[in-house]
């Protein structure tokens, strides 16, 4: 395995898998270790501590020496199992291993086999969420490619690899691919070649996908609304379904890319980004942060405006999936909620398929981003004119839904009275904030749902939900996500005081926790 191969590898995965699954993979070992890091089993239970070496005791049985084991601290995911009323998603992704390129594309062929015999509704599923991961790969593959080439001629370290490359030809005359246009950073379609890694990201796009659509199938969650394809035929009047929209949100993704890999390859320093005077002092300083090396980190309008198709291409398409099961434990619960509150939404995209499960109920949503929020108030009001009338018809309602509320706020000190709402969602915000700012969050959302009312998280999985992904799980720290080392040991129930424990899901990287707030006349039977 040459470096170039290596490196082309750690591209790869820090463009997908890496940041997708929450898994980016040492800088040094070579490829072959990678994947073999990657997929290798771990026999003995997890451990969030460093375990000591073992105790010698004599027992007094015949002298017998005895070997006693020091107690191991549970990872999150293993201790959760316990406590959670788990979904069968759970131990599926802790079983989930991938089984080579053949055994991949076999898995992945089935589930479609299985998916196309169903009806007209799982067909138009099948044949949205296909064409949405073979553009986002695309998108992958191009953002990528472009980004080796700039540092092909742009990175210093490029320019002594050319300089080894050179002296390596004169010496030996040769040309081989290693030394060729894409030789340094690059090289990816050899590199991949020799993984396994693009086939297992695809299967786990397609399971992700078998479990959303199960609970299409079975009338819990609404026919995801933006999908191209429904039973009816192609939906011509969505933004996506406009080439010039598709090549737009194509070109902001490669651009980005290019910036991203840039700012990672050079290891930019991490931590805060921006000036607080700029910002009025409203941010706490571990916010002003490029997380993931974004432009502007959360502080602009293009930021905000390249956040969801960078995403999304970063998971292959299968974030908005793995998001929707965080509607799942409210849908389960037969509840109607009258309102609704999501903390931290960014562009609000996720929100959108809230609203569509929920039009009746108020909408409110807050982030810290004002740029981010003007996003989501954009996407708020596309929601309406596409859905907004077919979706109050089907909840048995004659009017048309009110737009959202939009408020600038930080999470951890929410602007609401006490008891406020009738369910609480917040995704994809814990990984990123200090220990204190999650256990202060935690208690924010506690504090203004309603008793009886659920807290709905969904985040990256952690140290245990999928063991044998436990070694390089924390590798993500490493794309300046400084809190996320923290994050993956941090047992999240013990933050959520107040509540009942209610249930686990699993897609692929993200967790789903559902809590539900104490009436005060259950308060104290704590759950542990
Ligand atoms: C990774 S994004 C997730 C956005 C959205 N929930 C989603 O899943 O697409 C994190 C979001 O959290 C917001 N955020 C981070 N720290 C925050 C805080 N202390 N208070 C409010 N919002 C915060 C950021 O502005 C950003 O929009």
């Amino acid at each position: 395995m040459t470096s170039s191969h290596r490196t082309v590898l750690l591209l790869l995965l820090s463009s997908t898998s890496a940041v997708d699954s929450f898994s980016l993979v040492p800088t040094s070992p070579s490829a072959s270790v990678i994947s073999s890091s990657l997929y290798s089993t771990i026999e003995a239970p997890s451990t969030t501590g460093t375990k000591e070496s073992p105790e010698v005791v004599v027992n007094g049985y015949n002298g017998k020496i005895v070997e006693e084991e020091p107690p191991v601290l549970l990872s999150p995911g293993i201790r959760e199992d316990d406590l959670f009323e788990c979904d069968d998603s759970v131990q599926y992704w802790k079983d989930f291993r991938s089984e080579g390129n053949d055994g991949n594309l076999q898995r992945m062929l089935q589930v479609l086999q299985e998916e196309a015999n169903k009806d007209n509704q799982a067909r138009a599923y099948w044949a949205s969420h296909l064409l949405r991961t073979g553009y986002f790969t695309a998108n992958a593959v191009l953002g990528t490619a472009f980004s080796d080439i700039h540092e092909r001629f742009n990175s210093p370290r490029s320019s002594e690899s050319n300089e080894r490359n050179a002296k390596a030809k004169d010496l030996d005359g040769s040309n081989d691919s290693d030394r060729s246009l894409f030789s340094y950073n690059a090289g990816m379609f050899t590199g991949l070649a020799n993984s396994d890694i693009p086939t297992r990201l695809l299967l786990e796009a397609f399971r992700v996908y078998h479990q959303d659509y199960r609970y299409v199938k079975d009338g819990l969650l609404k026919f995801p609304w933006d999908a191209l394809v429904r039973r009816n035929g192609i939906q011509w009047n969505h933004r996506q379904a406009n080439p010039i929209f598709a090549l737009q949100e194509t070109a902001r993704t490669i651009v980005e890319s290019v910036a991203i890999f840039s700012r990672r390859n050079q290891q930019k320093s991490k931590g805060v980004q921006f000036s607080q005077p700029k910002f009025g002092g409203l941010y706490p300083d571990y916010y002003l942060n490029d997380f993931h090396y974004q432009t502007d980190g959360w502080m602009t309008s293009e930021s905000a405006a390249t956040y969801e198709a960078s995403c999304e291409t970063l998971f292959l398409g299968r974030q908005d999936a793995m998001q929707r099961q965080t509607l799942v434990p409210l849908l389960q619960s037969g509840q109607s909620p009258e309102s609704i509150l999501e903390v931290a939404c960014g562009t609000g995209r996720f929100g959108t398929f809230t609203r569509d499960n929920f039009p009746t109920a108020e909408m409110t949503y807050t982030d810290l981003s004002p740029f981010y929020l003007e996003k989501a108030q954009e996407n708020d009001k596309y929601w309406i004119s596409q859905r907004g009338e077919d979706a109050m018809a089907e909840a048995g309602s004659s009017e048309m839904p009110e737009p959202a509320n939009f408020v600038q706020a930080n999470a951890e000190n929410l602007p609401f009275e006490d008891n406020s709402f009738d369910a609480v969602n917040c995704v994809y915000l814990f990984h990123e904030l200090p220990k204190e700012a999650q256990q202060n969050v935690a208690k924010e959302l506690v504090r203004v749902v309603k008793p009886g009312g659920m807290i709905v998280f969904s985040d990256s999985f952690q140290k245990g939900d999928r063991p044998n992904l436990d070694s390089t799980l924390g590798n993500f720290s490493k794309l300046n996500e400084p809190h996320y080392q923290n994050y993956i040991d941090n047992f999240l129930p013990d933050l959520f005081e107040g509540c009942e424990i209610g249930k686990k899901f699993m897609s692929s990287s993200t967790k789903t926790l559902s809590f539900v707030k104490k009436s005060e006349s259950s308060e104290g039977q704590d759950f542990q």
